[in-house]
């Protein structure tokens, strides 16, 4: 090999879900390209993601994007140390393409692949914007299809406090805003209708509010389903401001009574949902009033990207070493420690 395990020039590559990421990061934390083609216009037509549909437009699509981040952070192939390629969780069809390709481009280089586990790379997006956050930290992992409340003890070292017993938080944004019929995805629908409405107007239900780690949203979702019947002349902006701060309160809730049970020196956000501008505000607020800090990073890293990818690579090569090319994807694999 041609590169040893201080490989420092990552090219990261995500194809898990529906967006094709390539990007480069040195030292696991300097991003010199950051390549997204999201599909989201592809699959709107659906009202969801289609899988099949996912994976033809990543085997399209990798190629080229792997090229324009090699172009943006104005290198070469031969300049790449280590691949790194997200193996899941995700849709396996898609993971293949992303891991398949980084074998192959690794294989070519003669450098090593690491296989990447894409939730530990959502944790580690915080990072890139901030690489000083300090430890213990309680991160809040809310995307369409995770929910989960981890205190991240120490680099690589983590503990998966709870998650969703049903709904993850975005699939309740998509269903709720189906059922008011704003788009896809819905999340971001939701957001923008809420800043005309009352988030007082409907007391959704908080699931499991007080009462252990793990979250709930099929409750919340029902609840506005039958409100929606029941009074079917409640302004749609009233019903999506009242349960995007019915989810929110409890996302909140959780995190800060896990940050003080557990001595965190602040809390963070990660994954789609973390772009929601209610669950943002209520985030600082809490950290404000309990002392903490808080860490909202940007759109670009809330969302599926390979720069957080690209990190994560560089921090397991240096633990673990490189991946065996024998290694597939693993559409349910779970958090290291989980
Ligand atoms: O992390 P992500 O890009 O993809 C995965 O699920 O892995 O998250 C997508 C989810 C969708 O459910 C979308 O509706 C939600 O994040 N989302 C939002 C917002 N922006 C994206 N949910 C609430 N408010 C937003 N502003
Ligand atoms: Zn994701």
């Amino acid at each position: 090999m041609s590169a040893d395990i201080g490989a420092d020039v990552i090219l990261g590559i995500e194809t898990s879900c529906d967006e094709t990421a390539a990007a480069v990061v040195t030292g696991g934390v300097h991003v010199w390209s950051n390549v997204v083609s999201s599909q989201v216009e592809i699959h709107a037509k659906y009202g969801g993601v289609v899988p099949e549909v996912a994976s033809r437009a990543h085997v399209e699509t990798i190629i080229p994007v792997v090229d324009e981040a090699l172009d943006r952070a104005g290198l070469e192939g031969r300049d790449i140390e280590a691949v790194a390629a997200t193996h899941g969780p995700g849709l396996v069809g898609a993971l293949l393409v992303g891991v398949s390709t980084a074998k192959a481009m690794a294989l070519v280089w003669d450098v090593p692949f690491v296989a990447v586990n894409h939730l530990e790379a959502h944790l580690y997006a915080a990072f890139l914007e901030e690489p000083d956050l300090e430890m213990p930290l309680v991160v809040l992992l809310v995307s369409g299809g995770h929910t989960m409340l981890i205190l991240m003890e120490d680099h690589l070292r983590y503990r998966v406090l709870g998650s969703t017993v049903d709904d993850a938080a975005g699939e309740a944004f998509d269903k709720v805003a189906r059922l008011l019929d704003l788009g896809y995805p819905g999340g971001p629908e939701i957001d923008r209708l809420s800043v005309e409405g009352d988030p007082a107007a409907i007391a959704f239900p908080r699931a499991m509010v007080n009462d252990g780690w793990n979250f709930s949203f099929s409750g919340v979702k029902t609840a506005v389903v039958n409100h929606v019947r029941k009074f079917p002349e409640t302004p749609a902006a009233d019903v999506a401001a009242s349960f995007q701060e019915a989810v929110a309160d409890v996302l909140v809730t959780k995190a800060r009574r896990a940050a003080r049970e557990h001595g965190a020196s602040g809390m963070c956000l990660s994954g789609g949902v973390a772009a929601n501008s209610r669950l943002r505000e209520k985030m600082a607020a809490a950290c404000r009033d309990d002392g903490l800090r808080a860490f909202l990073p940007s759109q670009a890293m809330c969302t599926d990207n390979a720069a957080m990818v690209a990190a994560v690579g560089w921090w397991r090569l240096r633990a673990d070493g490189p991946s065996s090319l024998a290694a597939g994807a693993d559409p349910s694999l779970r958090l290291p420690g989980h």
